[in-house]
C-alpha cells in the first residue's frame, strides 16, 4: 500500500474530467484520502506522484473532478474544496481536463482545444467564490481567465495527439487567443436552438465545468489552463442527431489516451526545467491583495 500522507510541496495540480479518473503515465507516490477543507471535502482522494527530472524532483497532485466513480454531477462538484486543496498543497499551476462538445466544424470529435476565453451560462447555483462570504468583499480580474503562457507551453506538444482508429489522421490541438469555451449548467445537453445561439455568441466548445473552476483558480492566484477534449458536435448540426451520452462515451477512450500522452510530456518537460510562468506565478502572485475592497470587521 502507498502512504496516505505527503509533506512536501506540489508543483503541478491536475484535475481530470469525464473519462479521466487517473493518469496512467504517473506512478503513485502517495494517496491522500479526500481532503476536508473549510469549503467541503474534495471530490476524490488526491494522488501524489513524483517525477525525476534535470532540475530535481517534480511533484504532481491529481484529483478526479466528478469523483472516481463519477458520483458528482457538474452542479454538485465541490469545486471550492478541490481548488483549496491544490492551493494548500502549494501547487504552482493547475492543469485541468474536460470533455466538451464542439460548436465548430473544424473542431472534430477527438480533437483537443486550449481555450483562452469563457462565456458563463451557468445558473448561479454553484459556489463560485472564496470571497464575498462573511463580510469580505473582493473582486478579482477575470478578463483573461486562462494562462496564455501555460497554453503556449502545452501547444509545443501538438504533434503528439494520435487517432487510434485512424492513424493517418492525427487529432488536432486548436489554440488561439480568441478560442472560447461556453459553460452551461446542465446536466441536460443543449437544445438545437441554444447550440446555434452559442455559435452566434462566438463559442468554439461547450462544457459544464470550467465555471467556477477557472474563477477559483484565479482567486487562488494560480495559473490555470484547461485542455478541452472534444467528444461530439453538440446539437447545432441539423443533418445530425443531437449529442447523446453514447456519442460522448464513444470518444472517451481515444481522448484519455491523448490526455495521458500530453500530460506525461508536459510533466517531463516541467521536471527538466520549471517554466517561467510557474516560477513567477504568471503575473497573478499578490494580486488578491489588491482585489479585496473590504476586510471583515
Ligand atoms: N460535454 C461533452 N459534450 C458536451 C456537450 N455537447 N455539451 C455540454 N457538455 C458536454
Amino acid at each position: 500500500a502507498v502512504p496516505n500522507t505527503f509533506d512536501g510541496e506540489i508543483d503541478l495540480g491536475i484535475i481530470g474530467g469525464t473519462g479521466l479518473y487517473h493518469l496512467e503515465c504517473l506512478e503513485k507516490l502517495a494517496e491522500l484520502p479526500p481532503m476536508e477543507t473549510p469549503w467541503g471535502t474534495t471530490s476524490s482522494p488526491i494522488v501524489i506522484s513524483k517525477v525525476a527530472g534535470d532540475s530535481g524532483h517534480f511533484h504532481v497532485a491529481f484529483i478526479a473532478r466528478h469523483g472516481r466513480h463519477h458520483q458528482y454531477p457538474p452542479s454538485k462538484v465541490p469545486f471550492r474544496a478541490n481548488m483549496a486543496s491544490l492551493k494548500h498543497l502549494k501547487c504552482k499551476a493547475v492543469l485541468s481536463f474536460s470533455a466538451v462538445g464542439s460548436l465548430q466544424e473544424k473542431i472534430k470529435p477527438r480533437d483537443f482545444v486550449l481555450p483562452q476565453q469563457i462565456i458563463d451560462r451557468t445558473k448561479g447555483i454553484r459556489n463560485s467564490s472564496f470571497l464575498n462570504d462573511e463580510g469580505l468583499v473582493g473582486h478579482v480580474g477575470f478578463g483573461d481567465p486562462f494562462s496564455y503562457s501555460f497554453a503556449q507551453y502545452i501547444y509545443q506538444f501538438k504533434h503528439l495527439l494520435a487517432n487510434n482508429d485512424a492513424p493517418d489522421e492525427p487529432c488536432n490541438l486548436h489554440f488561439d487567443k480568441e478560442t472560447t469555451v461556453v459553460c452551461m449548467e446542465g446536466p441536460q445537453f443543449s437544445t438545437r436552438a441554444e447550440s446555434k445561439m452559442y455559435r452566434m455568441f462566438g463559442g468554439d466548445v461547450i462544457n459544464m465545468s470550467v465555471i467556477p473552476e477557472a474563477k477559483l483558480a484565479r482567486e487562488c492566484e494560480l495559473p490555470y489552463q484547461m485542455i478541452c477534449m472534444s467528444t461530439d458536435y453538440d446539437a447545432w448540426r441539423d443533418e445530425e442527431e443531437p449529442v447523446t451520452v453514447e456519442t460522448v462515451i464513444g470518444n472517451l477512450s481515444n481522448n484519455g489516451h491523448n490526455a495521458n500522452l500530453l500530460a506525461s510530456k508536459v510533466i517531463e518537460e516541467m521536471a527538466n526545467e520549471l517554466p517561467e510562468f510557474m516560477k513567477t506565478g504568471d503575473g497573478l502572485r499578490g494580486s488578491i491583495k489588491m482585489s479585496i475592497s473590504t476586510k471583515p470587521h
